[in-house]
């Protein structure tokens, strides 16, 4: 039971400060303490949130309409050793952001380790409001937490080391052995992407034709029993009621029992190897933060093992 934690206090996949806040907040309502004392974890922290200050450019123009590129990349590219060292100890790592641009870093990370380890391709379940597809020529914003599937895949080209280079040509992630959940707010281009590469996706029109239960079977089944899963959980993907501070809000979205269901049914596979925790902005709706800040440690707390009996 060997758990290591990544604090990541980077904002800078997206425009509004915060974000970056969130693993302070997260571990001062007690997160880490209860995987340790309630659910038996051996942590293995720094005890350090990690802003990568050293490796901040002193210039950073937007290229190829992309903020940030190299903070950016620079971020994830360090974060993803980190996250290798704890999973080539076969560690289940927990990764807490910052906004989604981090999940760059943990999913290469993982996706280094478990295939030196175990000779295995990972299967990341994308829980979330946004695809998080776009390339830097589809994004209208430019914001790279809008991207991170797409380097992850290989959609998105890399250039030099300092322009997510580093990843390299072969794809981290097949985009075969990638499942979306609580898809509600996806771009026209992200759209055709998905439709183009048959990607598998559940949208909340699915969530709630058939039920968070049977769309779970049909998400892990997808995956298929005995592959090692890769978790990358969105606070967005939940409804604003339950996680109103958080930087993209979408209304219609997941209850927190179905986001603790979907993170239980994970649990229960046997197979979680790494999850991420983003989006959690407790600067936004003051009001809310403190809600906000509960659902995601119960979120974290049920894909870890936590059950209701
Ligand atoms: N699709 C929009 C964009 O590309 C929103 C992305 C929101 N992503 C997130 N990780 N909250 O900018
Ligand atoms: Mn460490
Ligand atoms: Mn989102
Ligand atoms: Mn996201």
């Amino acid at each position: 039971n060997e758990l290591g934690v990544v604090a990541v206090g980077f904002s800078g996949g997206q425009c509004k400060p915060g974000v970056d806040a969130a693993p302070t907040a997260l571990i001062q309502a007690g997160l880490l303490t209860q995987l340790k004392e309630d659910l038996g974890y051996t942590l293995h922290h720094d005890d350090k949130v990690h802003n990568y200050s050293s490796l901040m450019p002193h210039s950073d123009p937007s290229y190829r309409n992309m903020k940030n590129p190299l903070a950016v990349s620079a971020v994830t590219q360090q974060l993803a050793t980190q996250v290798y060292e704890h999973a080539k100890h076969g560690r289940l790592v927990l990764t807490l952001g910052g906004d989604h641009s981090i999940a760059i870093g943990t999913v290469a990370g993982t996706s280094r380790a478990i295939k030196e380890r175990l000779g295995r391709e990972i299967a990341v379940i994308w829980v979330d409001a946004h695809a998080d597809i776009n390339t830097p020529e589809t994004s209208d914003s430019g914001n790279i937490h809008g991207m991170p599937v797409a380097f992850l895949t290989g959609l998105a080209k890399v250039e030099k080391n300092e322009m997510f280079g580093w990843l390299g040509e072969e794809p981290k992630l097949s985009l075969k052995k990638l499942v979306y959940i609580g898809l509600r707010d996806v771009d026209k281009g992200e759209k055709k992407i998905l439709r183009e590469h048959g990607v598998r996706a559940f949208s909340m029109h699915d969530i709630d034709r058939y039920g968070i239960g049977r769309v779970m079977e049909m998400a892990l089944g997808h995956i298929g029993t005995d592959t090692p899963i890769h978790l990358s959980f969105d606070v967005d993907a939940l409804d604003p009621q339950w996680a109103p501070s958080t930087g993209t809000p979408v209304r219609g979205g997941l209850t927190l029992r179905e986001g603790d269901y979907i993170a239980e049914c994970v649990h229960e596979t046997g197979s979680l190897v790494a999850m991420d925790l983003v989006e959690v902005n407790p600067s936004l709706e003051a009001m809310g933060a403190q809600e906000t800040i509960r659902a995601g440690c119960s979120l974290v707390r049920c894909a870890l093992g936590d059950t209701l009996l």
